[in-house]
């Protein structure tokens, strides 16, 4: 069985994804603060596993580890760049030293947000220190390792109750019967967690290298997102605010249209990312396949 090491195991995509691929690989993930027991995986300190390891020779190492609180980046651009950055530095040197694949989890925050669509060659130029860490990163990778995938993304899921999604949030207010407040003026093409998963394997699989922009076919208002959402699982629509961008002065600047491109992934392996609402359909696929139950308990 091939070996998958993944970072920020604890975290909403790292959780996802060792559960998901442990079906398909010995699955060891690297923790930080947060203690974590996901069935079939095994677990070890990212300190530890640097200073102590030398059995567990991964064929895939995927990065998820990241500061993705985009105010506390501002407030704290040490740490940022800390985590955000000079973390892959240890994994480059362990994955160059056991010829892993390198699969490195960008952002769709790196344009400036003018534009709708961007591609994968466009010129990108973040607005806070989030997207100005995370593209550096994707330098570093690109410098520093052979043939990696780098993947620009924005995703939901089913997250476990300490760590909730964009998705989670919206839903777990509405059904307290709490009102939530959503951007009319904000774009994205977010895709579904279980989507992603199967694009990382399709990628690793067929030996692809490069940077790939991971998102659903078409873009969305957050707003209209909320909307979608209430709509597929029968909740009240009424509760789902809308608000704008431009009145949010007490938040980080942020990009008012992240929507990405998918052309690149869609032809090259031949995977249909799908629409908003095939994504939002995905979330009722893991229902019916357990993986919310399995993500809860965590
Ligand atoms: N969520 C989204 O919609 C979204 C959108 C675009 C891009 N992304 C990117 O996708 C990736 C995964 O995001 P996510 O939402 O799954 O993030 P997350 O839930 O915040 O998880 C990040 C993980 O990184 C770990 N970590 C933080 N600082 C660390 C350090 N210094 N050393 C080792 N581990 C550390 C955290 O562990 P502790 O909690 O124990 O500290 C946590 O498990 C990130 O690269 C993010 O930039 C996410």
């Amino acid at each position: 069985m091939k070996k998958v090491l993944i970072t920020g195991g604890a975290g909403l995509l790292g959780t996802n994804l060792a559960i998901r691929l442990s079906s398909n690989f010995d699955t060891l993930i690297l923790t930080n603060k947060r203690k974590i027991n996901i069935p079939l995986t095994s677990s070890m300190k990212s300190e530890i596993f640097f200073k102590k390891n030398n059995y567990f020779k991964p064929d895939l190492i995927i990065n998820t580890v990241a500061l993705t609180d985009i105010e506390f980046c501002e407030k704290n651009p040490r740490e940022a760049l800390e985590t955000n950055v000079n973390y892959i530095n240890f994994l480059l040197n362990f994955c160059n030293k056991n010829q892993s694949k390198f699969i490195h989890i960008s952002t769709d925050h790196l344009s400036n947000g003018s534009t709708s669509f961007i591609r994968e060659n466009d010129a990108l130029n973040p607005i806070n220190q989030y997207g100005k860490t995370k593209l550096l990163a994707e330098k570093v990778v690109n410098s520093k390792i052979s043939n990696p995938i780098i993947l620009r993304t924005n995703f939901f899921g089913w997250g476990p109750l300490y760590r909730r999604s964009f998705s989670d949030r919206i839903i777990d207010n509405v059904k307290l019967k709490k009102k939530i407040h959503l951007f009319e003026d904000a774009f994205f093409s977010p895709i579904s967690i279980r989507r992603l998963h199967k694009i990382i394997l399709l990628l690793f699989r067929e030996k692809k290298s490069g940077i790939f922009n991971v998102s659903s076919n078409n873009r969305i208002s957050k707003y209209d997102f909320g909307l979608q959402l209430c709509e597929y699982f029968n909740l009240e629509k009424d509760l789902i605010i809308p608000c704008s961008i431009e009145n949010a002065k007490n938040l980080v600047l942020r990009p008012k249209d992240t929507s990405l491109n998918n052309k690149k992934i869609t032809n090259g392996i031949g995977f249909d990312c799908g629409s908003t609402s095939n994504n939002i359909n995905d979330l009722i696929n893991d229902l019916k396949d357990g993986i919310k139950d399995e993500i809860i308990k965590l």
